[in-house]
């Protein structure tokens, strides 16, 4: 087999207390991964993305854009369950793709993954940020140089985030569940405070005209059907790709199998129950949304509030923005953990500097990753234009859809025998429409995305041509399988 082809032997990625490479310790119950799903996915999608989408693209519709997307993420979400149940590591995508593809997919595949979550970690901490300013603007606060205090806001909170990832899982798993707990309360009178200011009217443009862009962009679909409009069935399909940056997420529960008790049963729960609340919880906050007032008043800017100040509610402009701005944080936190996982997978394998898979002997954590992906993400939530490369966070993550769901379907023919504790119904066909539904979502996506996507495999590819071949375990004879451990004594637990 060509060396950049190998493939990882199953048993080092199945292998749970058998020897293999897993070496994090067990944290995770069923219930803390819904916890987990829910802080990383309900963010910056809900309490922005959805309101400029509406404003912009989809109008009311936006409701069935949400509803298309969260579709296709269900499709695979089901297939991430599966490969996560059967191999239950911190690489998630990466490392299934390793056994069912071989090396240069993996790389290719962790390579996007990278990508997806150190940018989207820049992405929330800068929307963080600027939310963080309006929401002491709104209480009356007037800041001198509010561009410099997003800037410090920015900083402190990757340096403060980072730091708990680094020093502390327990406590860094505490504050999640009081802050998701926070952020669903804020959600909740969302929901029932606007339901009570819905005006059907207001649900009548559901199919609004189409209208020429206001800022022609180009799609790749774009490229074969001519220039595209907004509104009406075309805008909702194409708000789809936008609305998917909301539910970014339940891939990255996948991420913390190898910290979880039970793993084969509770990631895919963890991950599902997690998934279809947060689309639940979307579709509401999207119907009153654009119930509580024309979607032609909808801000593009603070599109929540601008909902309830219309309909003249004004303090709960004050729940949505303590509730964003902790929704805001649960996602980075969680990103940054999701991140590290991968990475410390890659170096674990040596297509990554080895040094960076150390654990601290201290802290138990893989402490010296995580401050290097928190040092990245600090550089590029201050210096680069985080949100005109938010699409190239949904392309990292469909990427790896397609290769999952793919992956489904040639692990249950080539290795019919593995242990799965879940498997997709009516496999090929549901791994199959995943495959359609992410390709559909990625050609919806800017022909400028695709190219700087390219160019960052291309950069990849590079190194790991360079490097990553060469310094992979796989390269290098094989040493003996360590000794089983004695009976009773399973994986030091936190
Ligand atoms: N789904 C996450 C958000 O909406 C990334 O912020």
């Amino acid at each position: 087999m060509s060396t950049i082809l190998r493939r990882l032997p199953p048993s080092e990625a199945t292998g749970l207390r058998t020897g293999a490479r897993h070496s994090l310790a067990e944290l995770y119950r069923p219930a803390d991964l819904v916890v987990l799903g829910l802080g990383v996915t309900i963010g910056a999608g809900i309490f922005s993305i959805a309101g400029r989408q509406a404003a912009t693209m989809a109008g009311p519709g936006v409701i069935l854009s949400f509803m298309i997307a969260g579709i296709a993420s269900l499709l695979a979400c089901l297939c991430y369950a599966e490969l996560s149940s059967t191999m239950p590591t911190s690489g998630s995508a990466y490392t299934f793709t390793y056994v069912i593809f071989g090396e240069v997919w993996a790389w290719i595949i962790g390579w996007a993954l990278i990508l997806e979550l150190q940018l989207a970690a820049a992405v929330v901490a800068r929307a963080w940020g600027e939310l963080a300013v309006r929401a002491i603007a709104n209480f009356g606060v007037r800041l001198p140089a509010p561009d410099l205090v997003v800037s410090l806001l920015v900083l402190s909170i990757l340096v403060l985030l980072t730091g708990v990832v680094a020093l502390n899982a327990r406590i860094g798993l505490r504050a999640l569940w009081v802050m998701v707990a926070a952020k669903l309360l804020a959600i909740a009178a969302v929901i029932v405070v606007g339901a009570v200011h819905v005006v059907p009217a207001n649900f009548d443009d559901f199919h609004a005209d189409p209208k020429p862009l206001a800022e022609p962009s180009t799609t790749v679909l774009d490229l074969f059907v001519g220039q595209s409009h907004a509104f009406g069935w075309f805008g909702i399909f194409a708000a789809a790709p936008a609305i998917a940056f909301a539910y970014i997420g339940f891939d990255i529960v996948a991420t913390a199998a190898e910290e979880t008790v039970n793993a084969p049963r509770a990631v895919p729960k963890g991950m599902i129950r997690s998934l279809v609340l947060a689309t639940v919880i979307y579709i509401a906050v999207a119907v009153v949304m654009v119930g509580m007032i024309p979607y032609t008043r909808i801000s593009v800017d603070a599109p929540l509030s601008s909902a309830f100040r219309g309909v003249g509610v004004d303090w709960m402009v004050h729940v949505i923005d303590i509730g964003a701005v902790l929704g805001l944080t649960t996602v980075i936190l969680v990103l940054l953990v999701g991140q590290t996982r991968v990475m410390f997978s890659m170096a674990r394998d040596g297509l990554m500097p080895r040094r960076l898979a150390t654990i601290s002997r201290r802290y138990h954590t893989p402490s010296r990753v995580t401050l290097v992906i928190g040092g990245i993400a600090i550089l590029l939530a201050e210096l680069a234009p985080v949100f005109t490369l938010e699409q190239l966070v949904v392309m990292g993550a469909l990427f790896a859809f397609v290769f999952v769901a793919a992956g489904v379907i040639v692990m249950r023919h080539r290795m019919p025998h593995l242990d799965r504790g879940f498997s997709v119904p009516l496999s090929p066909v549901l791994p199959g429409l995943s495959l359609l539904a992410t390709l559909w979502l990625m050609v919806n996506l800017h022909v400028i995305t695709w190219v700087w996507f390219a160019l960052w495999m291309v950069f990849g590819l590079v190194v790991y041509l360079g490097y990553g071949r060469r310094h992979s375990l796989l390269a290098a004879p094989r040493p003996a399988p360590p000794p089983e451990p004695a009976p009773g004594r399973g994986r030091h637990r936190r």
